[in-house]
């Protein structure tokens, strides 16, 4: 595996509406950022995405853009960008944008053009096509729900919007625009952003047939997404927007894609693939209801500890993944990822080092480092997300009560993970002076940032302990590059592994089980090929303070983990 700078880092992302707000209007900014970038240096993040920032009417919170080129005027101006810029620089830290490509908002000047004239230059910069005996031109349901498809009123045009209406896709295929597009990529690398996030990115390739589909819903309707994966001449587009952008800086690109399949890593992420790096979602994936999020019940154990083995085996050998526990479009992991007998600082600590120090690029998203939980909200007029009202009404229709699709948006809301990051015990969390744009968790006297920094046994302090561990010279390069492996597969309850790396073992040893779990520690080189011998000093880290060994039998308590270091093969 070639070496690549940004192979030993930790990321951390953004949402900036929700990180801190500096001018009391309720929104987090830039300046907000800027003044937080001592707090993130001292955690020890390198990598700073940021989710978008350019001028939106913010119908999907920023993932509808109006102009690529400006800094929407809640956020900031292009002068305070360009000084996060240079305060990152000066720490050492690299800001990471948000790619948005595969649509762009209605408001934007090529689409209010199109719209003006769908057979005019512009139109074909997006889908335009004519309506069939007054339906739309194919049965596509939006992922955002209803038809994809949104007549164009006074004509019999429809234009297509994989997501929300104002969100409309724009056409890759079409070489005028992917130079505009390109243009605008390498304008904000030229600027110094060390690379992009890039949203949806597997949808940018239509069948440009469009083809009706067989319906999988009520509606009569089919997942546009099933159009998409019979779509062909993806990895041209993707292989062609790599040579004219990133490649040419050498510029870190992470991608969005769900549902990868395997015989396309290489293609991808391999050592000449389309990106740098791609999320592991293999664990949201779980929580993905077929025909929404009524569906999913709560993510079991088994699932979870298969799904993550699955990929860290199948991507060593062929690229460098990138972890994540929760993001904007997700619930907080620890509410969705631990049991209630694990909602607490230990559990929180668990699930943390298990995904840390996996192989890959950790990202952590704000508020994960204090344990932030899922917000309950009171009513569905406090949800702000446009997927989260859709999925109520999803929900209603499929004959849930009022309650119970509450509750679904309790447990799988996006909004879960937006609320204002809670900084201390103040008034709204610290976050602003103001009226906070979406509901602070009330749970923020117990859980913040000012608390937790000054004291040593909490969830902030241990994940700067992981971070630390991470980046120590003498553990560095046995987890950055060290093997993995799993242990204690058979044991239920049981998430074990270990990296290799050289003659260098670290072995992570985690209980999720609601009770003490006792492990031979024979276990670990069960090939016979190393002795490991327990002893005291081989502890790297542990998340609490008692330690039960007897010889070589460990027992973990529940929530407990610990980190040993063992020389081996
Ligand atoms: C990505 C973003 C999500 C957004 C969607 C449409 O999944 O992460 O927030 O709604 O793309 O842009
Ligand atoms: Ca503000």
């Amino acid at each position: 595996m070639i070496k690549k700078w940004w192979h030993d880092k930790i990321a951390y992302q953004i949402y900036p509406k929700s990180f801190y707000d500096t001018n009391g209007d309720g929104i987090g900014d830039l300046k907000g950022v800027i003044g937080k970038l001592d707090y993130l240096k001292d955690l020890g993040v390198d990598i700073i995405w940021l989710s978008p920032i350019y001028q939106s009417p913010f119908v999907d919170q920023g993932y509808d853009i109006s102009d690529y080129y400006k800094i929407d005027e809640i956020f900031g101006t292009m002068e305070e960008f360009d000084t996060l810029l240079s305060e990152a620089k000066k720490r050492n830290m690299y800001i990471v944008m948000d790619l948005v490509i595969n649509h762009c908002s209605d408001q934007h000047e090529w689409f209010q053009k199109a719209l003006a004239d769908p057979e005019g230059a512009y139109g074909d910069y997006f889908f335009f096509r004519k309506g069939v005996n007054g339906n739309p031109p194919a049965n596509y349901r939006s992922y955002f729900g209803g038809s994809a498809w949104e007549p164009v009123p006074g004509s019999d045009y429809y234009y297509l919007h994989l997501f929300a209406k104002e969100q409309p896709d724009l056409n890759l295929d079409n070489p005028k625009l992917r130079n505009e597009i390109y243009t605008m990529i390498n304008w904000w690398l030229e600027k110094g952003v060390a690379g992009f996030r890039i949203d949806a990115i597997g949808n940018v390739k239509k069948d440009p047939t469009f083809p009706n589909l067989s319906p999988d819903g009520e509606d009569g309707l089919g997942d546009a997404g099933r159009m998409i994966a019979q779509a062909e001449g993806l990895d041209d587009l993707l292989e062609d927007l790599k040579i004219n952008t990133f490649e040419k800086y050498q510029a870190f690109t992470v991608a969005e894609v769900f549902y990868m399949k395997d015989e396309n890593l290489e293609k991808y992420v391999g050592e000449n693939g389309h990106f740098s790096t791609l999320f592991d979602f293999s664990t949201q994936e779980l929580a993905l209801g077929e025909h929404g999020w009524y569906e999913n019940g709560p993510v079991l154990f088994e699932d979870y500890r298969e799904a993550l083995f699955h990929s860290q085996l199948k991507c060593q050998d062929i690229c460098f993944l990138t972890n994540v526990i929760e993001n904007h479009d997700q619930p907080r992991g620890v509410s969705r990822f631990l049991p209630d007998y694990a909602q607490n600082d230990a559990g929180v600590k668990m699930l943390g080092t298990v995904n840390f120090l996996l192989r890959g690029l950790p990202i952590l998203f704000q508020g994960q480092e204090i344990g932030m939980r899922n917000c309950p909200m009171d009513s569905i007029e406090e949800y702000d997300d446009i997927n989260t009202l859709n999925e109520y009404k999803t929900a209603l229709a499929a004959g849930l009560s009022q309650e119970e699709a509450m509750k679904v948006c309790f447990r799988q809301s996006r909004d879960n993970g937006r609320t204002p990051m809670q900084w201390d015990a103040s008034e709204n969390a610290g976050f602003t002076t103001g009226t906070p744009w979406l509901k602070v968790n009330p749970n923020y006297k117990e859980i913040n940032v000012k608390e937790q920094l000054a004291d040593d046994d909490s969830v902030l302090s241990y994940y700067k302990k992981l971070v630390a561990l991470r980046k120590c010279e003498q553990y560095k390069d046995v987890l950055t590059y060290g093997r993995f492996a799993p242990l204690y597969e058979k044991e239920s309850d049981i998430f074990a592994y270990k990296r290799t790396l050289d003659g260098q073992s670290v072995i992570i040893l985690a209980n999720f089980g609601a009770e003490d779990k006792t492990l031979s520690l024979d276990g670990i080189f069960p090939e016979g090929a190393e002795d490991f011998t327990f002893s005291p000093d081989r502890i790297l880290l542990n998340n609490l303070d008692d330690l039960f060994v007897e010889g070589q039998q460990l027992t973990l308590k529940s929530c407990q983990v610990i980190v040993l270091y063992a020389p081996g093969a």
